[in-house]
């Protein structure tokens, strides 16, 4: 008899609070843990046109913060940018990090609260150094994609060396994040669509993966479904709260521990394949190249392994078949005005190459199947 072994160990200490009007938390719970010097960090300006900037100070204010801003990250945030935060952090003597943006802004900051203790924090993304300290980190959401606000990955890319890498430890997950999903109606559809795109490729990279914990896979097909149906409603009247509420928590739960619970940790290959694609060209949104990626992945391995996919096809699309499945896939990232090809997100055929080449740095990509040079063209012209 076939012995079945389920194991698997959970930890996630971030503490959430979720709803409209909780931004006015964030000062009390930095008061109540005796932050007294808080590095501010911030995007391009989304936040003072919608109010979440007014908001965050005045709860700093009210509950007796100081604090110093650092502002200008960028989306698919770099190294240098990154550094020179760092710097201002270390010349301040902050005693904390806040956050107040999408993962762009959340993953810098992480990297900042590990950076703090290094002397230089790529270092740890090249795993020559190790995370033993890190600056407390509390955070204000302002666009559901990344699960950023709740799990402790940060995401930075190296531009001179094309190297969009990532770092992972349990010291850099937030102490407190807020997610008020009302103040993503200032967020333009496409930022929308490409959150419910990455939050369903988290979900998707644990999905096929070998495991018996079908409980893990049955709260994974709501979520995705959820994710669908309120990215429907909010194409359709972005004004819909209870359909941005959804959304928002769905896209928390795709990455921090619950969707990959039992899941063998995942098999990544859709996100290597895509860290690339915005290394290539940070232009590229992180949601939306995974448009393009995973239905051609889910392509090319249901060809060798098609029984793995099946179900998925079966409980997301209502469809018989693994091709159905990702042709009604590709139909609804078209019909939500996202890209399925990588004509569409401007890359020409003689790119694909250096796309190789790029992805050739890792020992390892994937985990179902660890894919050469060989697996890797093919997906890149299924998604050509
Ligand atoms: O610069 P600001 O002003 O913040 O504008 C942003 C940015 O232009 C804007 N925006 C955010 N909230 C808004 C808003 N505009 C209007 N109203 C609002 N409420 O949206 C744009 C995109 O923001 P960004 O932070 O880049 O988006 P996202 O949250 O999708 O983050 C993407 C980054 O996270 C990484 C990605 O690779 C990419 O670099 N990831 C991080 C992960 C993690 N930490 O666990 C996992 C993911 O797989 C991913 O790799
Ligand atoms: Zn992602």
């Amino acid at each position: 008899m076939e012995v079945i072994v389920i194991r698997f160990s959970f930890h996630n200490p971030t503490k959430i609070h979720f709803g409209q009007a909780m931004i006015k938390m964030i000062g009390k719970e930095l008061r109540e843990a005796g932050q007294h010097k808080v590095l501010l960090i911030c995007g391009s300006g989304s936040i003072r046109a919608n109010g979440v900037y007014d908001q965050v100070c005045n709860s700093l204010r009210d509950n007796g913060i100081t604090w110093i801003e650092a502002w200008g990250v960028k989306a698919n945030p770099d190294l240098e940018k990154t550094r020179e935060i760092i710097n201002i952090a270390k010349s301040e003597a902050v005693d904390s990090v806040l956050a107040v943006g999408g993962g762009s802004v959340i993953d810098t900051a992480k990297a900042v609260c590990a950076g703090f203790y290094l002397s230089d924090v790529w270092d740890a993304f090249c795993r020559r150094a190790e995370i033993l300290r890190a600056l407390p980190l509390y955070t204000v959401l302002t666009i559901s994609a990344t699960g950023s606000e709740m799990n402790g990955n940060a995401v930075i890319t190296n531009e001179k060396e094309r190297k969009k890498w990532a770092i992972s430890s349990l010291l850099l997950y937030p102490k407190v994040s807020v997610v008020d999903p009302d103040i993503q109606v200032s967020l333009p559809p496409q930022q929308t669509v490409n959150g419910a795109l990455d939050a369903i490729a988290h979900i998707l990279e644990y999905y096929f993966m070998d495991s018996e914990l079908h409980s893990t896979r049955a709260i994974d097909t709501a979520l995705i479904k959820s994710i669908i149906e309120s990215t429907d409603f909010l194409i359709r009247n972005p004004q819909d709260m209870a359909a941005r509420a959804n959304l928002a928590w769905c896209a928390t739960l795709a990455l921090n521990g619950i969707s990959g619970a039992g899941m063998q940790g995942g098999d990544w290959a859709c996100h290597q394949i895509e860290h690339a694609l915005s290394a290539y060209n940070p232009k590229i949104s992180h949601g939306e190249g995974l448009g393009v990626i995973f239905p051609a992945w889910i392509e090319f391995m249901a060809e060798r392994d098609p029984i793995r996919f099946y179900q998925w096809a079966k409980q997301v699309w209502n469809e018989d078949t693994p091709s159905m499945g990702v042709k009604r896939f590709r139909e609804k990232i078209k019909a939500w005005g996202s890209a399925t090809s990588l004509r569409e997100l401007g890359f020409q055929e003689a790119d694909l190459p250096e796309l190789c080449n790029i992805l050739s740095i890792n020992p390892m990509i994937g985990t179902l199947s660890r894919f050469g040079t060989s697996e890797i063209e093919a997906i890149l012209m299924l998604a050509y």
